[in-house]
């Protein structure tokens, strides 16, 4: 499957996964309202092409896929709120909880935690109680305290407060466990788990898990940089946020143009790796090309 073709498959298991017409219906609409959104799918789709670079067929990778989606609609509604970054535009519309109030929004984040795994238990059975537990595994480790939340709180006491050396850590160390955190760990979910589903040993684990932490930390570095030089249209969030909250980021430590060349060296290890590992994927470097591409990085940014 190209990346279109996935895509189009996730927006349609997504659709099908979400009930609506179910009481309480507000709860069920302010959940799949934020799902079904148009958003690049790039989690779910990673799920999917991982299973199938480990042999495995990718039908089985759809539940698993479809979940990790919803998590990571969870942390979008959730970062969001008011409380933490207080944005009114997320994929175009607006945010949830201005859709639907505040608690509402709180409770569908917390309704999508918990619905997502249970979307994989009942439509995974086929793939035996082994592979079902190993999932749930990589599910809490990395949608709990040890994984996103850990990233998002980090992200929130570093707002104006980065200098600080909070948690004890400088700032550049600190600003590495927040991409780590926030955005690296929900790319290792679907990247693990993929592969998990095909029946991958250790080794290949570990792989694509080096592999998954510098593709999200990379990730997460052009959504700081789109942040400053993108649109709202590009975007379908509000821009130039970031500086206005004082938030620790690459651009706020390294400037526009050094995390520009991070960035783009970032993403040719990434290739390196693909290359080493010897993973056979066109989609996962047209991800890659699609990063570089939307931050306007040439093929000879860094050389
Ligand atoms: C937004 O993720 C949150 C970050 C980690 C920066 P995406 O940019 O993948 O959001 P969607 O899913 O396309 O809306
Ligand atoms: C959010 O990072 C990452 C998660 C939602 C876990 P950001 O706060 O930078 O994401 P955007 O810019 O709002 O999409
Ligand atoms: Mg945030
Ligand atoms: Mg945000
Ligand atoms: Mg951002």
């Amino acid at each position: 499957m190209n990346l279109n073709e996935y895509i189009e498959l996730v927006n349609k298991k997504l659709d099908e996964f979400m009930p609506e017409d179910i009481f309480p219906q507000d709860i069920f609409k302010a959940m799949k309202y934020t799902v079904t959104l148009p958003g690049k799918r790039l989690r779910p789709v990673m799920c999917m092409e991982s299973c199938r670079i480990f042999g495995g067929n990718v039908e089985d990778a759809v539940p698993t896929a479809c979940a990790i989606e919803m998590l990571h609609a969870q942390t979008l509604i959730h970062d969001d709120l008011p409380c933490m970054d207080n944005d009114d535009f997320r994929r175009g519309k607006p945010t949830n909880h201005k859709v639907f109030g505040e608690a509402n929004a709180v409770l569908a984040g917390d309704a999508l935690l918990s619905f997502a795994p249970q979307i994989i238990l009942k439509n995974s059975k086929n793939l035996g109680s082994e592979k079902l537990v190993k999932i749930m595994e990589e599910y809490t480790q990395y949608a709990g305290a040890y994984g996103v939340i850990a990233g998002q709180v980090a992200d929130i006491e570093a707002e104006k407060n980065w200098k600080n050396n909070i948690f004890g850590l400088e700032p550049e160390k600190l600003l590495d466990f927040i991409h780590t955190h926030k955005t690296a760990d929900l790319f290792k979910l679907p990247l693990r788990t993929g592969a998990i589903i095909a029946g991958a040993g250790e080794q290949d684990l570990e792989k694509i898990t080096e592999l998954a932490q510098k593709l999200g930390v990379a990730f997460q570095i052009s959504d700081d940089i789109l942040d400053v030089i993108s649109t709202f249209e590009e975007m379908g969030k509000t821009i130039g946020k970031d500086q206005n909250a004082d938030k620790l980021t690459y651009v706020t430590l390294y400037g526009l143009e050094e995390s520009k060349c991070k960035l783009a060296c970032i993403l040719d290890k990434c290739c390196d790796m693909i290359n080493s590992f010897n993973i056979k994927s066109e989609v996962l470097l047209e991800i890659i090309s699609g990063i570089k591409k939307r931050v306007g990085i040439n093929d000879n940014h860094c050389k």
